[in-house]
């Protein structure tokens, strides 16, 4: 039976309304509750978004991280990397949702599938939320918010193909629209950038190889190296101001290298150069073409480094076809972490009216097998680029 909580935590008051607003709407005179378990490392909610003012609006952070009966939830969401079996809710009501969250690949994960089986419960988790759409709940590593219009979207990770952002960013494109119309004398400051690509990095040796890529691009091109695989440091505490202050000014591209090629793995090495200026240079297992809007990256998996080397140092000799490269920025805003309306609104349709009262709607799910659904969709390949590239040339290899 569905039963409401404590009515502090109506979620219907949330906003901001240009975030999660009108989806919130519908859920008016419900209650829903969200509890992330984390009874270990509870200094840690910060990270996984609790508290976070993107997640569910910045009034009702302090009330819903107060709620800590996880029986009264409708949701809990388990973080992966930190899941203990032995720690989990004493009591757990038919209708909760348990929820798998996970941001890492499957070739890196602190979750011990085997720990779960040898508990006796492999059905455990309800749903799984992670950067892939396969996921009862996408929480991606970044999105799009259309500037105008459109606010309403359920997933800013996948990008809307039938939105109009993207229709008239499309437009734009073909009527060969250049951004100084609103960016204005500024313009030609913003695109003016000494050098060409930087690469910052800190995993040295990756199951991508993508250091295998980038050794060979050096040959073609310089590229800077910031973080512990380089010799550069930005001396800068903050990330972001790493960013705006040292490599906007800096540098046309960044490479967006991944270090494990999986679909739908694309994490914040992509959505950080977008949201502070610059234009990624993306590496892979990703269908990026589904997720970022055309001429907002440049995608080296299609290309050898000589290729990749030749094409970036065309579009910097232009400032014109450089600028192309910014023009979605005049439809989309970048969101670091899109806040979690998908979460709000599937609990809001399994407990809405319609199905209270214990009424099963035949919404009920279980993953038997976590491990093996999460390896599945993601489809992860290693060793680039001989295996998922094999048309492709690299000398020296
Ligand atoms: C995409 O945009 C259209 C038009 O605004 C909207 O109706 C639709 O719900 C959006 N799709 C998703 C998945 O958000
Ligand atoms: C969640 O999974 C459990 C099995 O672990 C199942 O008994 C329950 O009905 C499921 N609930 C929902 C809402 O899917
Ligand atoms: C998995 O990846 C391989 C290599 O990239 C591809 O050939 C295959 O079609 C993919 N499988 C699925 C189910 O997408």
């Amino acid at each position: 039976m569905w039963r409401p909580v404590s009515s502090k935590n109506v979620v219907s008051s949330l906003s901001p309304a240009r975030r999660c607003g009108r989806l919130l709407v519908l859920s008016l005179g419900l209650v829903l509750l969200l509890l992330y378990w984390d009874p270990i490392r509870e200094a840690q909610k910060e990270q996984y978004h609790l508290g976070h003012e993107n997640v569910l609006g910045q009034e009702n952070n302090g009330e819903l991280s107060d709620a800590r009966i996880p029986e009264d939830t409708d949701a809990v969401v388990f973080h992966s990397f930190d899941f203990d079996p032995e720690q989990v809710p004493a009591v757990r009501r038919p209708e909760q949702v348990y929820v798998w969250l996970s941001m890492e690949s499957p070739k890196w994960d602190g979750f011990s599938y085997g720990k779960i089986l040898q508990f006796g419960r492999p059905g455990f988790f309800n749903w799984t939320s992670t950067y892939h759409r396969e996921s009862d709940v996408m929480h991606p590593y970044g999105g799009l918010l259309p500037l105008q219009g459109e606010v309403d979207y359920v997933r800013p990770g996948l990008l809307n193909k039938s939105g109009v952002a993207y229709g008239e960013y499309l437009a734009a494109l073909a009527g060969g629209d250049l951004q100084q119309e609103i960016k204005g004398k500024d313009w030609a400051a913003f695109l003016e950038r000494p050098k060409l690509v930087v690469w910052m990095v800190s995993h040295c040796s990756t199951s991508s190889g993508r250091e295998v890529y980038v050794q060979e691009l050096q040959q073609h091109t310089e590229v800077d190296v910031f973080g512990s695989c380089g010799e550069l440091k930005c001396s800068i505490e903050s990330i972001e101001e790493c960013y705006t202050k040292v490599l906007r000014p800096t540098y046309k591209f960044y490479l967006a290298f991944e270090n494990n090629l999986c679909e739908d793995y694309v994490t914040e090495k992509a959505w950080l150069p977008l949201r502070h200026g610059l234009v990624p240079v993306v590496f892979g297992g990703a269908r990026y073409s589904d997720i970022l809007p055309p001429l907002s990256y440049v995608d080296a998996t299609h290309r050898t480094p000589l290729q990749l080397a030749n094409h970036l140092s065309s579009i910097a000799r232009s400032p014109q076809l450089y600028g192309r490269y910014h023009l979605w920025r005049k439809y989309w805003e970048v969101l670091p972490w899109p806040p979690l309306c998908e979460i709000c609104l599937k609990l809001h349709s399994l407990v809405s009216p319609m199905h209270r009262d214990g009424e099963d709607m035949g919404r009920r799910r279980y993953y038997p097998n976590l491990r093996s659904w999460w390896w599945s969709v993601n489809n992860c390949t290693t060793l680039y680029p001989r295996r998922r590239y094999p048309h492709l040339e690299f000398v020296g290899l």
